[in-house]
């Protein structure tokens, strides 16, 4: 029989005889989503999440300067502007996601871990309907608190932020480059995962050794599923970058977004704690970041 995956389109040619009797969930080979192999039971599609728990969408790949976090910064902030309550997390040393929207908190992630503070106290608000949970230098101490667990470490993560989100539409993690304690954390707790991939030589090898790694968190969570992929610094002079889209667009053809292009002023902003649709509401980075959020959000209408 012939099975589509729900969330990335696929289909799956599966010879019955050799399904189990008491299996009736398959995993896609091409984005992890664990989905039902007959179509009258429920999936696992994260579209069917109950009522008000918002969408953990994580903006990761192990490749550094690929745009992790200004798509988190910008995707996070455009959700905001579409009249989403969005809390932001920055999962990275560098710190940089606070830097980026101009704002001093005066604590973050290690602290609300550390139960040193009331959440109130630390989660900043950075914009009208955008939230922020710092990260920086204070994170090695919270990796090396996770390293110390016995067990459990993995959910260090998910026990901070379980009593916050209900307040929230979207929670928009945004990750360090590599693999670390906190990736591990972060992976156990999203849902869905937004890589970006910058267009250059490597690129692919790099974003499939990031999905074997995926995979193994994957055999634990099945609510984890691969949900965006999204091209980045595309410069139409260059010859490659058109022939790695091609490839993309065969292999994940559903999830691919629109690319963001190479645009300067999406390096100028952070550099005045601007977002882009603030710093430069006319530029392509702008209008590609927007097309960005009318794909998460799944509303066409947005921005028109
Ligand atoms: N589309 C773009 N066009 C031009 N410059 C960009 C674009 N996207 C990001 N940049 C710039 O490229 C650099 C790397 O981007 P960014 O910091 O978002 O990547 P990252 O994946 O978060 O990096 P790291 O792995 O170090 O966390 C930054 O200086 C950023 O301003
Ligand atoms: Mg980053």
């Amino acid at each position: 029989m012939v099975v589509t995956c729900p969330n990335c389109k696929k289909q799956h040619d599966i010879d019955e005889k050799r399904i189990p009797v008491n299996v009736k969930v398959a995993r896609c080979r091409a984005c992890g989503q664990r989905f039902s192999l007959y179509p009258s039971e429920k999936t696992d599609s994260p579209d069917q999440r109950p009522g008000k728990a918002p969408r953990k969408i994580g903006v990761t790949l192990s490749k550094g300067g690929v745009g992790k976090t200004t798509t988190a910064v910008n995707l996070a902030a455009g959700l905001a502007l579409a009249g989403k309550k969005v809390l932001l997390v920055d999962t990275d040393t560098q710190g940089q996601d606070s830097y980026m929207l101009g704002t001093k908190p005066k604590a973050g992630l290690t602290e609300l871990v550390a139960g040193e503070l009331a959440p109130e106290e630390i989660i900043t608000l950075a914009r009208e309907g955008l939230w922020i949970l710092a990260g920086g230098k204070s994170l090695a101490g919270l990796k090396r608190l996770i390293d110390r667990k016995d067990f459990g470490g993995e959910l260090t993560l998910t026990e901070a932020l379980a009593p916050l989100e209900d307040q929230y539409d979207y929670i928009i993690v945004d990750t360090s480059p590599g693999w670390d304690p906190l990736t591990v954390n972060v992976l156990f707790y999203i849902e869905e995962i937004l890589t970006p991939v910058s267009l250059e030589v490597m690129a692919l090898h790099g974003l499939l050794e990031f999905l074997k790694s995926v995979s193994t968190i994957q055999r634990y969570r099945k609510e984890l599923a691969l949900r965006y992929i999204l091209p980045t610094f595309l410069d139409y002079r260059v010859k490659h970058p058109t022939d790695i889209l091609g490839k993309l667009e065969k292999l994940y053809s559903h999830m691919l977004c629109t690319p963001i292009r190479y645009n300067v002023t999406l390096s100028e902003a952070p550099g005045y704690g601007q977002t882009i649709y603030e710093f430069a509401p006319g530029s392509n980075g702008a209008e590609d970041y927007r097309e960005l959020i009318r794909k998460v959000a799944d509303d066409p209408s947005l921005f028109q």
